[in-house]
């Protein structure tokens, strides 16, 4: 019989516990907040992987700040990037002249932050920054200028805390290596 992908792989060891995402997400907070001091700070954040990190980050932001979402997909049920970037949910705020922040759960490629980014400059906002949770820089393809990363990990395929695999395991409470068996 043909294996199915999801059935070669098991949710493994804690690779980030929840202690070092809440105390790197308090200080990621008040960096922002430092740097948004007197601006225009919109939010964005990217569904469905990025929410819990929202959730967390947004309690700690001590500045006026707007929030809106937009739904993208690059992956579909695979865990490879695909390089096709399709929009479920656009913004409903409009961005011109704000300062942008977009909030991301994991940089991989880099293709859906390129995407992305080159999509929201057309709106014509003041400011585009980037902040994710996490960062896999050596599987970079597109070259993408992160200004806040809350940890760069290994090009493993992780799940927990809002990421997951093919819509399973985003409610466990820490990230966790996705491993073969
Ligand atoms: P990129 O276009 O390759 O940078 O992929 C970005 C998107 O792929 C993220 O927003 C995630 O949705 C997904 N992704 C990349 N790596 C992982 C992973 O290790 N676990 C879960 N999702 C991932």
């Amino acid at each position: 019989m043909k294996k199915n992908k999801k059935m070669d792989k098991k949710v493994g060891r804690v690779l980030i516990n929840k202690e070092q995402i809440k105390k790197r997400t308090k200080e990621l907070a008040k960096q922002i907040s430092k740097d948004y001091k007197d601006k225009n700070l919109v939010c964005i954040t990217i569904l469905r992987g990025a929410f819990m990190f929202l959730a967390d980050l947004c309690r700690e932001i001590t500045v006026p700040a707007k929030f809106d979402f937009m739904a993208i997909s690059s992956y579909g049920d695979k865990s490879e990037s695909s390089g096709v970037v399709r929009i479920y949910k656009d913004l409903d705020m409009n961005i011109a002249e704000k300062d942008v922040l977009i909030i991301e759960d994991i940089v991989d490629t880099g293709r859906t932050m390129d995407y992305l980014l080159r999509n929201l400059k057309t709106r014509n906002p003041k400011s585009i920054e980037i902040c994710t949770l996490l960062n896999k820089p050596a599987n970079r393809i597109v070259n993408i200028k992160i200004k806040y990363v809350g940890f760069e990990i290994s090009p493993e395929f992780v799940i927990g805390y809002g990421l997951d695999f093919a819509e399973d395991y985003r409610h466990i409470e820490d990230v966790r290596v996705f491993e073969e068996d």
